[in-house]
């Protein structure tokens, strides 16, 4: 109940009324929520906040200073583009026009030579940010990372099979699918070679990544079959991907990179994997490490529980009680604080394995994640519980409760005008770093659509489950061309 004040509140059209466009006050501005209309503010070319962003061009954040993230990583545009193709797909059709103009823009970027390399072998695709009209950023640093082109393939993929149940195939096979081609291409070819991790920071190997790529591969296989083309890198490479992602789990929770970086492992990174692989169709699955699988819950708890000391905010709550939490215990990035899009994962992680539960009818407690429903329900114990059962009805009211605690957690750091930072202090919770941080909000609308039991397409987890019973380094010969920008 808590929640559903919170989230409307944070969603609700007018919040950042003083932040709209004018173009839209006649438009249906009025309907959008107030995170929808946020993110678009930082898109180009009629985002409010970023004049001289190209068409489908995601700014960071509208800050050009301390920090500067007037650029646009492949990673975040193709996170905030999963979010914006799920609204379409949710009945926004206002969207289409700008997720056509980011394929445009992916179209062109793919072929644009930057410090990490070219289209000729593939590697320019890694290169993790570019200046907001498209060009490269040619300053040092940490790149490659291999996240990116396997998220841009997972939201094109998602806009493709939307078109293709419109019966416009054609239309895919043109424009979008020989950006998809590279993407999937250069992950079988280059998924097993290191790179930098997610934030920026770590070089090695990131579990987030190696998620990202597994699933890229498995859809990628699926949508080439359904354009009449082929993807045998997706096919050969894609168990070994899998079983690679195996290693990331230490008994109790995920370590996050392989790295020599004198870390614990645990980070977000794990927990925005967790949602960003959800498959609203998939098992409770500990090889995919699904939201609701004991791998997921054991990890959360290990996660969210190493910020509970730590941050001053979170002073007096106990375990089982949602606090502020951040990328990871050893950060000081910009005061190494708690963010806004991390708390919103943690919540996030929780709605969808209530969504599994509801669709399973029955929520399963192993060894492994009785550590996490013991902080939530003292009593607790492992079996399988169906939903007609009062510890079921139990349980998941107190998981409910407990992500609806991440959201107010949240809210209660939310300044008035509703706008989200990258960042909120660890002693007091007043924002910190980027301003309007464009994924804040792409984190905060798909937060408040799960919390409503709206959820995004299938990408065939338990179709994709096998694990080779050896694990082999490996890779597939990729080739590249140049994709053209196409007319819709
Ligand atoms: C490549 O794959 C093998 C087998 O899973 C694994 O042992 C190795 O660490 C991987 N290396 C990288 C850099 O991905």
């Amino acid at each position: 109940m808590l929640t559903l004040n919170v989230l409307t509140a944070l969603l609700a059209p007018g919040v950042l009324s003083s932040a709209l466009p004018a173009r839209d006050l006649n438009a249906r501005a009025d309907s959008k929520p107030a995170a929808l209309q946020a993110i678009l503010n930082n898109i180009g070319a009629d985002g409010s906040a970023v004049s001289g962003a190209s068409a489908g061009v995601v700014v960071a954040s509208p800050s050009k200073s301390d920090p500067d993230y007037f650029y646009t990583w492949t990673r975040d545009a193709a996170l905030t583009y999963k979010v914006l193709i799920d609204e379409l797909i949710a009945g926004d059709t206002s969207l289409e026009p700008t997720i056509q103009d980011y394929v445009s823009a992916q179209a062109k970027l793919q072929a644009v030579s930057n410090p990490s390399g070219d289209l000729s072998d593939g590697s320019g695709l890694a290169e993790p940010k570019y200046h907001v009209d498209l060009t490269a950023f040619t300053e040092a640093w940490g790149r490659p990372q291999r996240d990116g082109p396997a998220l841009r393939a997972t939201a094109l993929i998602t806009y493709g099979n939307y078109l293709i149940s419109k019966e416009r195939t054609s239309v895919v096979k043109s424009n979008i699918w020989p950006i998809v081609q590279n993407d999937l291409n250069y992950v079988a070819q280059y998924w097993n070679q290191t790179g930098f991790d997610l934030w920026e920071e770590v070089e090695g190997s990131s579990f987030f990544t190696i998620a990202a790529q597994h699933r890229a591969l498995v859809e990628g296989s699926a949508f080439a079959k359904a354009l009449g083309e082929s993807c045998e890198g997706c096919d050969s490479q894609a168990p070994q991907v899998l079983c690679f992602q195996q290693s990331f789990w230490d008994g109790k929770a995920i370590v996050s990179n392989f790295a020599n970086n004198g870390r614990t492992g645990l980070d977000a990174n794990s927990v925005l994997t967790s949602i960003g692989n959800f498959d609203p169709k998939a098992p409770c699955d500990d090889v995919t490490f699904q939201p609701c699988s004991a791998r997921a819950l054991s990890n959360h708890k290990l996660y969210v529980d190493s910020f509970r000391k730590i941050y001053p905010v979170n002073s007096g709550k106990e375990a089982g009680t949602a606090v502020a939490v951040g990328r990871y215990s050893e950060d000081t990035y910009m005061g190494g604080n708690p963010w806004y899009l991390t708390t919103l994962a943690a919540a996030e992680q929780l709605y969808d394995a209530l969504y599994q539960w509801k669709q399973l009818g029955s929520l399963e407690i192993t060894e492994i994640s009785l550590p996490f429903f013991k902080d939530l329900v003292s009593s607790a114990a492992a079996g399988k519980y169906p939903s007609s059962s009062e510890t079921y009805t139990s349980i998941t009211a107190a998981v409910k409760k407990y992500a609806d605690g991440f959201v107010a957690v949240v809210k209660e750091h939310t300044p008035s005008d509703g706008s989200l930072a990258e960042q909120y202090t660890r002693d007091n919770g007043s924002p910190a770093s980027a301003k309007d941080l464009t994924w804040s909000y792409a984190a905060l609308l798909s937060a408040a659509r799960r919390e409503a039991g709206t959820v995004p397409p299938t990408w065939g987890a338990s179709t994709a489950n096998k694990v080779p019973s050896k694990c082999e380094g490996s890779s597939a010969k990729g080739s590249y061309t140049t994709p053209s920008v196409g007319k819709w």
